[in-house]
């Protein structure tokens, strides 16, 4: 597997820009932008560095040019149409940027047979097998963007469904465009020290905090993070703010969910030696806060989720991963270690007293080319472990775990009706759709 830095990754995103295939994908995100509230937490530094980029050249046929800006809610023929099938935004008709041009945007399903049609846009956690834009015309391009966990549909990933998207934007850093770093806002946040707690200090907080904090609301998901935890705590002291496993209560202004970006909250982390970073599924890049956010509070995330994660840390000696098939216990043990040595502890630590978010893995190989993936008309299957997770993990009690498994199996069968059903280009029913699932 090809190593990336995070840089190699920013400039691997800005040289795709320049592809012409890219720029509708490349405008889902923008117009991303314009809807704060959905996305919120998401999309804003893709959005100032796909805004802070003139976006390079798209060859909108000519007839379709913008003679002079018209004004918004018909199109008139004069630009081409891009259709929000499964909406991310709730406008009728708007006129937007796409690379040098304009073209007009809308959620208006009427236009799926207008002659301007040249796109359809999915928003990935609403995408619904319902009343597809079906038939589809060999001319219409098929822009999928999911920035959300594969958990949340999983169907999407499997190849025969992944692969009717012309354009893909998720968390795999093979789609067209990779939204692998989304969680992370810039590399200052990353190398910052400002919330760093002192290892003295840190020791001396151990008299009340626990080694290791833990806070999620998000329980039993495919990954079975809560199975595994529940299992650590019983070896080695855990603080669990969240729902999810809780035992110890926030002060009572912090336990909003929404406080989870405040200082007082980011404090109280930066105050813990260790934090939980446990995904809720398991594929390749899938990466999100849960890692940033220690590293950037400068306490030593214990992670478990992509398998890749090591080609992302900012040093080999950024975070302690759960190895394969590693034992909660034997997890505990690595843990106390390195909660009653100093020296080793601070190892982990020192990328950031280096002030050395990145670059550890510069001199390593080069990442995939580009070109190659602009070029590529479609993006690989989901990069997603089959059992989803602690396939071996401890019992739990009763948890939702047991159904992760079978809704994967599912997922594929849907899958390949899915597929099935678009190849024949004829508008279909639900019930078409879970005959055929049935069926197969
Ligand atoms: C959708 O667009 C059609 C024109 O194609 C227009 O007649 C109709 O009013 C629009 N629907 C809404 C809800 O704006
Ligand atoms: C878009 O993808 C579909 C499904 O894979 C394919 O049949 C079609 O040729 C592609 N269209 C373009 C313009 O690449
Ligand atoms: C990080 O670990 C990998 C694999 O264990 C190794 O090849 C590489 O040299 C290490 N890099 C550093 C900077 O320690
Ligand atoms: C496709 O089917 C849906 C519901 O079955 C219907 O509402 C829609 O009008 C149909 N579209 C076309 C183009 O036939």
């Amino acid at each position: 597997m090809a190593r990336f830095s995070l840089r190699r990754l920013f400039v691997f995103c800005l040289c795709l820009s320049a592809s012409f295939f890219l720029i509708i994908t490349l405008q889902a995100v923008v117009e991303l932008g314009q809807f704060e509230g959905k996305v919120q937490k998401h999309k804003l530094p893709l959005k100032d560095r796909w805004e802070s980029q003139q976006m390079g050249s798209l060859q909108v046929p000519s007839p379709l040019l913008p003679r002079e800006r018209g004004t918004p809610g018909e199109p008139d023929g004069r630009y081409p149409i891009i259709v929000w099938w499964s909406p991310l935004t709730g406008e009728m008709g708007r006129l937007g940027e796409c690379g040098r041009n304009r073209c007009f945007f809308t959620i208006n399903k009427t236009y799926h047979n207008h002659p301007s049609t040249q796109a359809f846009l999915f928003y990935g956690t609403d995408f619904n097998i319902e009343s597809l834009p079906l038939p589809r015309k060999a001319s219409h391009h098929w822009a999928l963007f999911h920035e959300e966990s594969p958990k949340n549909n999983y169907k999407l990933f499997h190849e025969p469904v992944v692969t009717l998207f012309n354009h893909t934007a998720t968390f795999s850093r093979l789609s067209h465009l990779p939204l692998t770093t989304q969680y992370l806002e810039s590399l200052e946040l990353l190398t910052s020290r400002a919330h760093l707690v002192p290892l003295a200090q840190k020791n001396r907080l151990r008299r009340t905090l626990a080694p290791l904090v833990y806070v999620q609301s998000d329980c039993d998901p495919p990954s079975d993070r809560d199975a595994f935890i529940r299992e650590l705590m019983r070896h080695i002291q855990v603080d669990s703010y969240g729902a999810c496993l809780h035992n110890r209560d926030l002060p009572a202004p912090l336990q909003d969910s929404t406080a989870m970006d405040e200082q007082a909250f980011l404090h109280i982390l930066a105050q813990y030696k260790f934090v939980l970073a446990f995904e809720n599924a398991v594929c390749d890049d899938y990466i999100t806060e849960k890692l940033w956010r220690p590293l950037k509070l400068g306490a030593v995330p214990v992670y478990y989720g992509a398998p890749n994660v090591v080609t992302w840390l900012p040093s080999n000696r950024s975070a302690v991963v759960v190895a394969p098939g590693e034992s909660p216990e034997e997890l505990a043990r690595r843990l106390k270690r390195l909660d009653e040595n100093d020296e080793e502890y601070e190892a982990y630590l020192e990328w950031k007293h280096r002030g050395q978010g990145l670059g550890e893995h510069e001199q390593t190989e080069r990442g995939p080319d580009p070109q190659n993936l602009a070029g590529r008309s479609q993006s690989p299957p989901m990069p997603c472990a089959e059992d989803v997770g602690f396939a071996a993990g401890p019992t739990g009690g009763a948890s939702l775990r047991g159904i992760w498994g079978p809704s994967y199996q599912q997922s594929v069968k849907e899958a390949r009706a899915l597929r099935l059903l678009v190849e024949r280009n004829r508008n279909f029913t639900v019930n078409q759709f879970w005959r055929q699932v049935f069926a197969d």
